[in-house]
């Protein structure tokens, strides 16, 4: 593919601007600084670099964020900043977007991505993919209600009950939670349904996929072809 159009390709602007790039040696392949916009690469395991900054070209752009508090999932947010803004221009340039939503103070695992089925896929309820929460909690626990989130509450806009896919206590004020569905303020609901408020919250895993460690709030990183597989075949936890 011709290295201009590989630029365009993984968003880094019009072809006019990545013609620009090239020409002014700003790109290179292996070490060495590509100036000719007609060259022509081949795409497999391609790695190029941009000002110095290593690009892995990628028919599908997905990341993983480590969301801090105080961050809106959407591209036109009303209160907050929106997460797009923690992650380069070139991927936002090609539109990935949060697969689901937190709540702005909601912290830990976002998954984006520019691949619309891995997206729909991963965020359908209908799929049940397990999404594992740390809930911090006003009240005190006891063993009613985490009965009650195991069974399955009403919640105010649908009298299907829902319940936890599993629920785990970790101290007085502590629990794993880990919901199917993906519905609106789910987890901040079920709680409320049994009489209990949600302090904090931290999404912990998605699908059989764990939030890296060594990510750090505000950071992002690619995922792996071997996280990919995982997230593409993604199961209960
Ligand atoms: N459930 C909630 O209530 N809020 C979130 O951000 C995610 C799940």
């Amino acid at each position: 593919m011709h290295l201009e159009r590989i630029l365009q390709r993984n968003g880094f602007g019009t072809r006019r601007a990545c013609r620009a790039l090239i020409g002014q040696g700003r790109v290179a392949i292996g070490g060495v600084v590509h100036a000719d916009p007609a060259d022509e690469i081949a795409t497999e395991g391609l790695v190029f670099t941009v000002d110095g900054v290593d690009w892995p070209h990628a028919e599908f752009a997905t990341v993983v964020l480590n969301k801090p508090a105080g961050y809106e999932c959407s591209r036109q947010p009303q209160h907050h900043r929106s997460v797009l803004e923690l992650l380069p221009l070139p991927l936002r340039e090609r539109g990935v977007q949060p697969v689901g939503r937190l709540d702005a103070d909601t912290t830990g695992l976002l998954l984006l991505t520019d691949d619309g089925p891995l997206n729909h896929a991963l965020a359908s309820g209908k799929r049940m993919v397990a999404k594992v929460y740390l809930v911090t909690t006003k009240h005190p626990l006891d063993e009613r209600q985490i009965g009650r989130l195991r069974a399955g509450v009403v919640l105010h806009d649908d009298p299907v009950p829902v319940a936890a896919v599993a629920c785990e206590q970790l101290g007085e004020h502590h629990l794993r939670l880990t919901v199917g569905e993906g519905r609106y303020h789910q987890v901040k609901r079920m709680l409320a349904a049994v009489g209990n408020r949600v302090e904090a919250l931290h999404r912990e895993a998605v699908g059989g996929f764990v939030l890296p460690p060594d990510l750090a709030p505000g950071e992002w990183r690619w995922l792996s072809v071997a996280e990919l597989l995982q997230l593409s075949h993604p199961g209960k936890r």
